[in-house]
């Protein structure tokens, strides 16, 4: 990976956050003009879209066979670029006609997990050079989120994030601007939910809706992760052998027992970061803890269970499932450098390294593509 400058992060007008459970975008001048479900719904017959992001969410499970719900983006990776091109350029819709939607969207930035390879940067690059973005800067989604929460990022301080997204989280240390160290732990809000849905029906041979998932897991979980104290829960779902719909009262002690405690995982990763770090970015840690991001750091009791299990300062940043997305627009304002940089000499070596340790980190721009014709959804 290559260094952008902040120079070309300014120059960049809208700002994409391509996550595996929501899409957000953010316009200079319009704000956040999309904060939607990554979800399309496709007539497999005609090949037209159907509906995107709520709209096909609430038809997951519950369509004909011609009709098929499908989600481009997968544990941070574009797996289905033109799929991702349709969802975006519909979910932007006419959002953009004030601003002239073609210049608004030629020079876009965008996030990519911290330890993305080529591939993963290429589909994100392509996804946006779909929908008319000729150059695209990328920046990691662990920095742009440390930028989002209101951290320090470009003192020469060390600062955690806990990026806790939906099928990954991300540990990251930022200082100067850049990733110091970093490591990701395959667990996220998903991860919890597919160990709730597993355990329901192995265990009661009980099928869930789809949509159910996530307030039976936060039921379940009740006033904590792996402390809850919720009584019996009422389940609705499909007995497995009959298929016939069946309620079965759970008891969220026996659910909790069975789920892999998402603690541990972070623990460790949290652990393995720590080792990585020079001591003295360990000692500012000490000192300032860490600050949780994405929407799973929404999941009640987390944040207490790390402070107890560190004996680190453990903060939920503000709208955690926005962070990504608001540091990519400070980024784009550059609003990072002229609150934090540590003032230098205009022109001096000193300023020019500065200005591209304040760059971010990033795949590099690739530019020079030409948008591909208007498909609108239909
Ligand atoms: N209030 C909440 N309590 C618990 N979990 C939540 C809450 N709100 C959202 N989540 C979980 O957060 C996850 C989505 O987080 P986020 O919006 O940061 O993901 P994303 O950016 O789309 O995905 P990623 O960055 O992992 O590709 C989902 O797994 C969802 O279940
Ligand atoms: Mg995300």
């Amino acid at each position: 990976m290559s260094c952008s400058s902040l120079e070309s992060l300014t120059r960049c007008s809208v700002a994409v956050d391509l996550g595996a459970a929501r899409t957000r975008i953010y316009a200079k001048g319009a704000g956040l003009i999309v904060d939607q479900p990554s979800v399309v719904a496709m007539n497999t017959h005609s090949g037209t879209l159907i509906a995107v992001g709520q709209a096909a969410e609430r038809m997951d499970g519950r369509t004909p066979q011609h009709i098929q719900v499908i989600r481009p983006v997968s544990g941070g990776h574009v797996v289905d670029i033109d799929m991702a091109r349709r969802m975006v350029r519909a979910l932007i819709g006419d959002k953009l006609r004030r601003f002239k939607r073609r210049r608004t969207m030629k020079q876009a930035v965008a996030t990519v997990p911290h330890d993305a390879d080529p591939l993963t940067c290429r589909a994100v690059i392509e996804t946006l050079n779909g929908v008319g973005a000729r150059h695209v800067e990328l920046v990691e989604a662990p920095i742009a989120a440390a930028i989002g929460c209101g951290l320090p990022v470009v003192r020469p301080e060390g600062a955690m994030v806990l990026l806790c997204g939906t099928t990954t989280t991300q540990v990251a240390v930022v200082s100067l601007g850049a990733v110091v160290a970093a490591g990701t732990v395959a667990l996220g809000g998903d991860t919890i939910q597919h160990s709730v849905v597993q355990y329901l029906r192995n265990r009661h041979e009980l099928l869930l809706p789809s949509q159910e998932v996530r307030p039976l897991h936060l039921a379940l979980l009740g006033n904590g992760v792996g402390g809850g104290s919720g009584g019996p829960v009422e389940v609705q779902g499909r007995d497995v052998v009959s298929g016939l719909a069946r309620t079965v009262t759970i008891d969220p002690e026996e659910v909790r027992g069975a789920i892999p405690d998402p603690l541990t995982g972070l623990l460790d990763a949290i652990r393995v970061v720590l080792h990585r770090c020079p001591p003295d970015l360990v000692a500012d840690l000490a000192e300032r803890g860490m600050v949780l991001a994405g929407g799973t750091a929404l999941l009640p009791g987390l944040a207490d269970q790390l402070r107890e299990h560190t004996g680190m300062a453990v903060q939920v940043a503000a709208e955690p499932d926005l962070c990504a997305v608001h540091g990519l627009a400070a980024l784009m304002r550059a609003g990072v450098s002229a609150a934090e940089a540590v003032p230098v000499p205009e022109d001096s070596a000193a300023a020019q390294e500065e200005r591209e340790v304040v760059g971010v980190p990033a795949a590099g721009p690739v530019g020079g593509a030409e948008a591909l014709p208007e498909q609108e959804a239909g």
